[in-house]
């Protein structure tokens, strides 16, 4: 019976979440008319607008995954967590947050506004591109192959397979990279790129063009829900106070200028990507219930449609939904 259970982790148990996991993927599909697929980067409006798809990778082994699942996507500002991750490893925490700031800054993702209106001396956080491009510009490394492959070696220690990056969409970013290059031409002029623009612009439509699936997203969240360490591996893959730093980041700043609905309607840190992929992480939870993933579950979304702030909005509505039928929120 399933309610008397105590772990979530019998084949009945999972029978009975992916019953209802399948039927709020079919409910909240709808919701994909109401957004749009990327277009500013060309190949991204080729995407299927129709598409959604979950995956939940739990502690103690349940998975749950429906809809489109096996499509693979690019993981574009998503990568945002990967490299700063990756430089607070290569670098030190300190040094890294001493050149970019921790503050979510209210403005789109790809704004320069607030490098110059505010007065700031560094970057407002790590997932706006004008820290993320200073983050990808002090990793170790002369070629953007060598920047990259301490972040392929740790997507892979998580994933479990080595990422390939997708050309077509690295040309794709190349060519309609204007915004970025005037980010980065700001970022050189105020001195806070570490690397030439060309090597980090390069770096940085690389990370953003590696490509991964919903399992993938979960399996990351899964690991950073569990301090840095896989349930299921030996040892410590992201040092705790990384992994701590990074859900924080996430909960502010990860969904960009919805950050602060997402915090309060869904309560868990997340991050988005353009291509329509969401990466969250519900860590353990104290509550008086015996609720589904109580000890702690990474989450993957793809729903290549976007609300206006360039998250996916089916997936939102979908975490949204989720997150309060299994009070999965840390407050
Ligand atoms: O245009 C860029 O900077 C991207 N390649 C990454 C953008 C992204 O995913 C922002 N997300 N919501």
């Amino acid at each position: 019976m399933v309610q008397g259970t105590v772990n979530w982790s019998t084949k009945a148990d999972k029978d009975w979440l992916q019953g209802y996991v399948d039927d709020w993927v079919d409910f909240y599909r709808k919701h994909t008319k109401e957004g749009q697929v990327a277009s500013y980067i060309p190949i991204l409006a080729k995407a299927n607008p129709n598409h959604l798809g979950i995956s939940i990778h739990g502690k103690n082994g349940m998975i749950v995954k429906s809809g489109d699942t096996d499509i693979p996507f690019t993981i574009q500002s998503i990568s945002k967590v990967i490299s700063f991750m990756v430089a607070c490893m290569e670098k030190g925490i300190g040094y890294v947050l001493d050149r970019v700031d921790v503050e979510p800054t209210g403005e789109a993702f790809n704004s320069i506004m607030h490098l110059e209106m505010k007065s700031i001396d560094k970057p407002l956080n790590p997932f706006v591109n004008a820290g993320a491009l200073t983050v990808t510009s002090m990793l170790n490394g002369k070629t953007a192959m060598e920047k990259l492959e301490p972040i392929l070696k740790l997507l892979e220690k998580m994933i479990g397979y080595r990422p390939t990056i997708n050309q077509a969409v690295f040309e794709s970013e190349e060519e309609s990279s204007a915004r970025n290059r005037a980010i980065g031409y700001y970022l050189v002029e105020t001195g806070f790129l570490e690397s030439n623009l060309e090597l980090t612009l390069e770096t940085y439509f690389k990370q953003c063009s590696i490509e991964i699936t919903v399992d993938d997203l979960a399996r990351i969240g899964l690991i950073l829900a569990n301090d840095g360490r896989d349930p299921f591996g030996e040892g410590e893959i992201i040092p705790r106070q990384i992994a701590r730093i990074v859900k924080a980041l996430m909960l502010t700043c990860g969904m960009y200028d919805a950050s602060g609905k997402f915090a309060t309607y869904v309560g868990i840190p997340a991050k988005s990507g353009v291509s329509g992929g969401i990466m969250a992480v519900a860590p353990p939870r104290v509550r008086e219930r015996y609720l589904p993933f109580i000890e702690g579950c990474g989450i993957g979304v793809y729903g290549p449609a976007l609300e206006d702030r360039g998250n996916s909005i089916a997936g939102i509505k979908l975490l949204k939904h989720i997150a309060s039928q299994w009070d999965l929120s840390v407050f």
